[in-house]
């Protein structure tokens, strides 16, 4: 059972790049993408907020300025909000160390660190008790995945004690992987070199451990994805409009779809599968859309097919289109008879003429 804790304060990192996700990051950061209708960290905040945790310093650095304007002072999720910003990127430890200076815990204090780009349904109040009760030094969310080899792995002994940091191997010792949020005492991260790039995966989690302070692994198997990807992007949007992960944060009820203010869905449409539909997108009559995240003020013509794909603001999609797990950049415009799929990616205000030849078994 989830229970909550009193005052923890978190950090939360954002100043990555997201290169992953481009075209999506070229014009909005990563954690601010629309997911399941509210920007993506909208879910951490909420979700966060409802373990105890009451006071969050933002880790900034790529479209560092973004930020304050979407979330303010934070009131609206019962939260007090920092803003603090790398003039150069100090890499996952560097950030940490930079944006502790406006922390207030004392030295002994748990402090929880978040990567922003994580949807996590694991009980974020146990992993700090299990922290504070075993005095570790550190303590990192473990999730178990089918397929480690694409991870860097993280044996530990059956006392729970982390016994390596292994980078990726075609052959893991365990199915065990970093899952992004942490545990620091707060002492540790003052120990983090300051104003120097450091990475918490590479430098200073090997280093503990060759040390021997007491890394703790907190594993377990709830859901649990990194949404660095397209893909991973699409499935946790869907996932949360499904309902297959609750947040606090979610703008509407969950179920098949959910749709904003001003969004036009024709009666004779189909979305589905989870799909979010932006305020005052547009979905014509004999539209199919599934799995799909529609962004603001986009167009989805007559007879037009989306499946498993982001569509940006403003992109209009033709009719008779095929678009398949792919992303449509801001302002594109796909045009009418064109079959986009399998990771195909176009960039923000593309326009792609009709297509003479239209994929069909006459053809
Ligand atoms: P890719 O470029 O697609 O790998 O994405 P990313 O830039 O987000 O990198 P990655 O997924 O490895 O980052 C993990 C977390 O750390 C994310 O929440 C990033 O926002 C954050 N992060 C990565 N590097 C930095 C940095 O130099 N400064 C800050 N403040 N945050 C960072």
């Amino acid at each position: 059972m989830e229970s909550s804790l009193p005052d923890l304060e978190a950090i939360l990192l954002v100043g990555g790049q997201g290169t992953r996700l481009r075209p999506l990051t070229l014009g909005t950061p990563k954690p601010l993408l629309p997911t399941a209708g509210v920007p993506f960290l909208a879910h951490q905040l909420a979700r966060a907020r409802s373990f105890g945790v009451r006071r969050i310093v933002f880790a900034t650095s790529y479209k560092a300025s973004m930020f304050e304007p979407v979330f303010g002072d934070g009131a609206a999720f019962g939260l007090s909000l920092e803003y603090i910003t790398e003039e150069t990127p100090l890499g996952t430890g560097g950030a940490i160390r930079n944006a502790a200076e406006a922390l207030t815990s004392g030295s002994d204090d748990p402090v929880l660190i978040l990567n922003g780009d994580i949807l996590s349904g694991h009980d974020i109040g146990d992993q700090v008790r299990t922290h504070c009760e075993r005095g570790a030094a550190v303590t990192l969310h473990l999730t178990e995945v089918d397929d480690p080899t694409r991870f860097g792995c993280v044996p530990t002994d059956e006392s729970g004690r982390v016994t390596a940091f292994l980078e990726k191997t075609p052959n893991p010792v365990t199915n065990r992987i970093n899952a992004g949020c942490y545990v620091f005492t707060r002492s540790v991260i003052d120990s983090i070199p300051r104003g120097e790039v450091v990475s918490v995966e590479r430098e200073t989690f090997p280093g503990l451990i060759d040390s021997g302070e007491l890394v703790l692994g907190y594993a377990d198997r709830t859901y649990w994805l990194d949404v660095g990807t397209p893909a991973a992007f699409v499935k946790g949007s869907r996932d949360l409009v499904l309902g297959r992960l609750d947040s606090p944060a979610m703008p509407g009820p969950q179920g098949e779809h959910l749709a904003l203010e001003g969004a036009e869905i024709s009666a004779e449409a189909k979305v589905q599968g989870g799909s979010a539909v932006g305020a005052r997108a547009v979905v014509e009559a004999g539209a199919s859309v599934v799995g799909s995240v529609l962004c603001d003020d986009c167009v989805i013509e007559g007879g037009a097919t989306v499946q498993d794909s982001v569509v940006g603001k403003g992109a209009r999609i033709c009719a008779g289109t095929v678009v398949r797990d792919a992303v449509i950049g801001d302002g594109a415009v796909v045009g009418p008879g064109n079959e986009l799929q399998g990771g195909v990616r176009v960039w923000p205000g593309i326009e792609l003429p009709e297509c003479a030849v239209r994929y069909s078994s006459d053809v």
